[in-house]
């Protein structure tokens, strides 16, 4: 069998079990674009939370960064140097997640897989909460490969990781999502740097989608703090925030960083301008606009969250009310595995302060048509 025939097999076999996945255009400015036939429809599908991948004052930071230092950066900033926006950067998420440093990887991708193989070796065990986002499963899995142990805890039970801690002798990390990409629920994080600090472990906290709770307060253990520039700050690129001497460390064994080109300068330079807008009057009027869509969207007892999850059950349920939600205008993506476990196929509406308050009232409206919600 050759290669071709080998793929040919692979794609029909995730045909027959609706888990085909194909790119579509969506010719976009925010969230409302023309679909590739021409369909005007709104998206409730980006992670741009606050609506500031449209910002006029990120679309200049990025322009002017284009005018000033050209489009790509051209090599690793450790062979042809960082712009100073790339510094700009790192220090202003520094001061944003109160920590001593921060360093810039490509992707949020790229900031997983590089910490926790450059933090991984023999006698290191790793405890990944089972929900984490393949990002930090690729970096468990990388680990394991140069020596580390895995073990995955149930979901949010920070009981089982601290027993898995009270039997490990060597260094020890707990990695955790804070908020939940497909879920939208939260990490028992007070819990977890409890039992980190109580073994001297580190805390690996991915903040991606920590848009209305940015970071939990002052923790007792070491952590570090992973980020993305791709979803509130609506740019391109992740980042590693903590102690000095560790983004030293990641910039000597973070394997992404060394052998990746450098993020460009615009999506640097938007990336800190739309930092600067979060952390004003404006981003907390955003968060506040974002906060009331969320609060008509939140289960009882839940904590507010921009994502919510519909589970539907299996592929072809998720694909069918994707597409009946797309007849009326709204662009919901279907979330089938391996993203989410065998039989908790779901719709997965994002909000975003970008969203006018009638497109939210017609999402609520067509959902409960459909049987969809509440
Ligand atoms: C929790 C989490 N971490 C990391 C990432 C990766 O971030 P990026 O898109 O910047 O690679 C994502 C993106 O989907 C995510 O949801």
């Amino acid at each position: 069998m050759n290669w071709s025939e080998w793929a040919r097999g692979r794609n029909a076999k995730a045909r027959a079990k609706d888990r085909w996945r194909e790119t579509n255009d969506f010719d976009a400015f925010g969230p409302r674009g023309a679909l590739g036939d021409g369909r005007r429809v709104v998206s409730f599908a980006s992670n741009d939370y606050l609506g500031l991948a449209s910002h006029p004052a990120v679309l200049a930071a990025a322009h002017a960064a284009i005018d000033r230092w050209g489009t790509g950066s051209g090599a690793s900033r450790l062979v042809s140097g960082s712009r100073p926006v790339h510094t700009q950067l790192e220090d202003a998420l520094a001061s944003w997640k109160a920590t001593e440093a921060a360093l810039v990887f490509p992707t949020g991708y790229a900031a997983n897989l590089g910490t926790l193989s450059a933090l991984a070796g023999p006698q290191v065990l790793i405890c990944s909460d089972e929900h984490n986002h393949a990002s930090i499963i690729d970096g468990c899995r990388l680990a394991r490969e140069l020596g580390a142990r895995v073990e995955f805890f149930p979901h949010a039970d920070a009981g089982t990781a601290r027993a898995l801690l009270a039997d490990w002798a060597g260094r020890a990390i707990v990695v955790s999502d804070a908020v939940f990409s497909m879920d939208g629920d939260s990490a028992p994080v007070e819990e977890l740097a409890r039992a980190c600090a109580d073994y001297d472990a580190l805390l690996v906290l991915d903040e991606a989608h920590s848009v209305l709770s940015p970071h939990a307060g002052p923790l007792p253990c070491e952590v570090l703090r992973v980020g993305t520039l791709s979803k509130t700050l609506g740019s391109l690129g992740g980042f590693v925030a903590g102690a000095q001497v560790m983004t030293e460390l990641l910039v000597n064994r973070g394997r992404p960083f060394i052998f990746s080109t450098a993020l460009a300068p615009a999506d640097a330079a938007a990336a800190n301008a739309a930092l600067e807008v979060l952390r004003s009057a404006e981003g907390a009027a955003l968060a506040r606009r974002l906060e009331g869509y969320a609060g008509r969207f939140t289960r009882q007892g839940a904590a507010l969250s921009p994502i919510v999850p519909i589970i539907v059950g299996t592929e072809r349920a998720a694909l069918a009310a994707s597409a009946a939600l797309l007849g009326e205008g709204l662009l919901v993506p279907a979330i089938r595995p391996p993203t989410v476990p065998p039989g908790s196929c779901r719709l997965r509406v994002t909000l975003s302060a970008a969203h006018r308050d009638d497109e939210v009232r017609l999402l609520g409206e067509v959902l409960g048509r459909h049987g969809l919600w509440p």
